[in-house]
């Protein structure tokens, strides 16, 4: 079927075709329909014709008052405090919510269209890739103009849960967030002013602002940061094999695996203690003592934050969902695998860190001496914690016409930074 039509056919008349056709059995109908809320199908010059999707994003529930709110299993149990560290019916902590669907679905195109970039060349998605954990593969991002950067871009999986943002818990909400790689030069060096104008000068743009920000007048800043905020409080990822096996599916993980979760929250590894289900992070900041790449300075992380020298060297404890999918690990990448990781822990308190250096390290970080045996099954278990079923949509183009990064651009692009970096590293 998809060959016999012809390419120049117009996309509604293949919609129109297709519900006649009974879509789904149909592949060219089920790729096409997959276009369904918005823009994408639309030739980005008819900006009069934009509109931007009514409907919530899966697992969020339409209000009466148009605001998008999550529901998920977890929030059938009680807090943390009756189930113990590493307890399977545990809460989440707070999250955001309660954005329109129009805001979510204008942050997904400012996300992915490199307009926003000084240079026009890098958008948000360029070192958050969805197909990459909404990571970028490589120990330290690339930003404008090749350059490299000092720490490695987070995935955003499940943002709406987390309190403090960046390795160094330097920003407080999603929205203060945003505004920092846009105008970093190291990464989108980009300026307010540009950036409005540029907005402004894409015709479909001050119409779509208009639909997700009905009561107010003009395009701004504010409203670049809410949108961004938005689309990222909508990534929601809690239906990990994990998650069904915590929800009571008791096949959904092996005993393999559940010889991993046991290791895991067991009072010798601790990573619980840190690392605490269900969101895998107990948002705090520690300091256990991770190499820096050879030949780097040490990162002082949070010390800058907080002003204070016992932070040195201390990173917010990351989440560790989808974790599988984003290495290389740690605030600089310097691990390649999760295997690499879970022998750091076990390496001894301290191992890593330099001699004649004073690094405050966590008292939670001990000489738990686990056997490969155990290391081994602690990957497997940190491998249960993938999901992916809620992924966004990669709009097929942005309100800009610019060039989006197809998934396949983007590995060539981290092919060719990494022997980049391979040949400077020579040379160092
Ligand atoms: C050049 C690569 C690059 C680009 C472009 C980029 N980021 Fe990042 N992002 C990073 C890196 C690296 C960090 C970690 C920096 C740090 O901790 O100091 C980060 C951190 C974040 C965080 C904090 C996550 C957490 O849990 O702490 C969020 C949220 C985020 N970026 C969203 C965005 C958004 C939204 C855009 C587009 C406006 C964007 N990023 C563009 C590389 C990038
Ligand atoms: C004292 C708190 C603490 C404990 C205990 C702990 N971690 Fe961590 N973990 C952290 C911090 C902080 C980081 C980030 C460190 C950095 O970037 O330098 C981290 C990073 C990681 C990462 C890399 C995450 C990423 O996004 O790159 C993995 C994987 C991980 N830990 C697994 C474990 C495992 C497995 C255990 C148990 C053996 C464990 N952790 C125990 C605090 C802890």
């Amino acid at each position: 079927m998809a060959l016999l039509l012809p390419t120049i056919f117009p996309t509604n008349l293949i919609k129109q075709v297709c519900r006649l056709l009974l879509a789904s059995t149909l592949a060219y109908c089920s790729a096409t329909a997959a276009d369904s809320p918005l823009t994408e199908s639309q030739p980005t010059s008819t900006a009069a014709t934009i509109a931007l999707s009514s409907n919530c994003p899966p697992s969020f529930m339409l209000s009466d008052n148009n605001q998008c709110q999550l529901r998920n299993l977890y929030q059938l149990y009680n807090s943390l405090g009756d189930h113990g560290i590493g307890g399977l019916k545990t809460a989440l902590p707070a999250h955001r919510d309660g954005f329109s669907p129009q805001q979510i679905d204008l942050g997904r195109l400012l996300f992915f269209d490199p307009l926003l970039s000084a240079d026009k060349s890098v958008s948000c998605a360029s070192c958050h890739n969805p197909g990459q954990g909404f990571s970028d593969g490589l120990g330290r991002s690339i930003g404008i103009f090749g350059q490299r950067g000092t720490r490695s871009a987070p995935s955003l999986w499940n943002s709406a849960f987390i309190k403090d943002f960046f390795w160094d818990a330097r920003a407080q909400t999603l929205e203060q967030q945003a505004l920092s790689p846009l105008f970093s030069p190291q990464e989108m060096g980009n300026n307010p002013s540009q950036l409005l104008s540029s907005l402004q000068a894409v015709a479909a743009y001050p119409k779509l602002f208009k639909q997700a920000f009905p009561d107010s007048s003009d395009l701004s800043l504010d409203q670049i940061a809410t949108a961004l905020a938005a689309f990222q409080s909508s990534l929601i990822s809690l239906n990990s094999r994990y998650d069904q096996y915590a929800h009571g599916y008791a096949e959904a993980l092996n005993q393999q695996e559940i010889e991993g979760l046991n290791i895991f929250r067991s009072f010798v590894a601790r990573c619980s203690q840190c690392h605490m289900p269900p969101l895998f992070t107990n948002q705090q900041i520690a300091v256990i003592g991770t190499p820096e790449p050879e030949g780097m300075p040490r990162d002082i992380g949070a010390e800058k934050t907080f002003g204070s020298v016992k932070l040195k060297g201390g990173f917010k404890v990351p989440s560790l969902r989808n974790i599988a999918e984003t290495a290389p690990y740690m605030h600089s990448g310097r691990f390649e695998t999760l295997r690499e990781v879970a022998a750091f822990y076990s390496g001894g308190r301290g191992h890593a860190v330099p001699e004649g250096e004073d690094l405050l390290l966590h008292w939670h970080i001990s000489e738990p001496n686990l056997t490969a045996y155990e290391l081994d099954r602690l990957v497997d278990f940190m491998g249960t914690l993938s999901d992916s079923s809620l992924l966004p949509r990669t709009p097929k183009s942005v309100p800009s016409g610019l060039h989006i990064l197809s998934e396949q651009k983007i590995s060539e692009k981290i092919i060719s930074n990494k022997s980049i970096s391979e040949n400077n590293h020579d040379k160092s």
